[in-house]
């Protein structure tokens, strides 16, 4: 069950460290994981809370980020390294351990999973990767496409989810982290065995 008053602690935290814009899509991600925690049978609470504070490191300066990134014991391969947009996941996933004494490691690997994705990856890191692109606020061109897979399949969501990020760092010329590569291939292997 969650506690009102450690949700209002990360609330408080999160308003005061966040834009306004960013502090709604934060709730957003929360009330859309907790959503599909329900519908995949996933752990609701954990969900909520990890939806909540994924971008809490979001608005740090890069440099700050970065410090905070270099504590992470999970795997940080060269191009998060070297990509500013990346480093928020990896500091996050340390911030929320400093500043709220989280341990819990499904949350923690979740937090730091959300941008890149993983080999293996666990339900609850499935469930705020997807949270985090079909949240309310949320309005690029195939976002409704995406929330309809969200709906029928977490498998599904996951492999279209992949194959859009990969095609777009593909358009923009960006390198892709090997991780990301390696949860696609998961997904499209359980795809063609279904
Ligand atoms: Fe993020
Ligand atoms: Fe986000």
């Amino acid at each position: 069950m969650l506690d009102k008053k450690v949700i209002g602690k990360y609330k408080a935290y999160l308003k005061e460290h966040l834009s306004k814009k960013r502090y709604n899509h934060s709730v957003n991600v929360a009330g859309a994981a907790l959503e599909l925690a329900r519908r995949y049978g996933g752990d609701t609470d954990r969900a909520y809370v990890a939806g909540l504070l994924h971008d809490c490191a979001k608005e740090l300066e890069a440099s700050k980020q970065l410090e905070l990134a270099e504590l992470s014991d999970l795997d940080v391969c060269d191009i998060e390294r070297t990509a500013v947009p990346l480093f928020h996941a990896i500091a996050g996933s340390e911030l929320v351990k400093t500043e709220f004494g989280i341990t819990d490691k499904e949350i923690i690997h979740a937090i730091r999973y959300h941008t890149v994705a993983c080999k293996d990856m666990p339900k609850l890191s499935q469930i705020v990767y997807l949270a985090d692109l079909i949240s309310d606020d949320r309005d690029y061109k195939d976002v409704k496409k995406m929330r309809k897979y969200a709906e029928q399949s977490l498998e599904k969501a996951m492999y279209e989810a992949l194959k859009f990020s990969i095609s777009d760092s593909v358009s923009k010329g960006n390198s892709i982290p090997v991780c990301t590569l390696e949860a696609y291939n998961d997904f499209a292997k359980l795809m063609k065995n279904t």
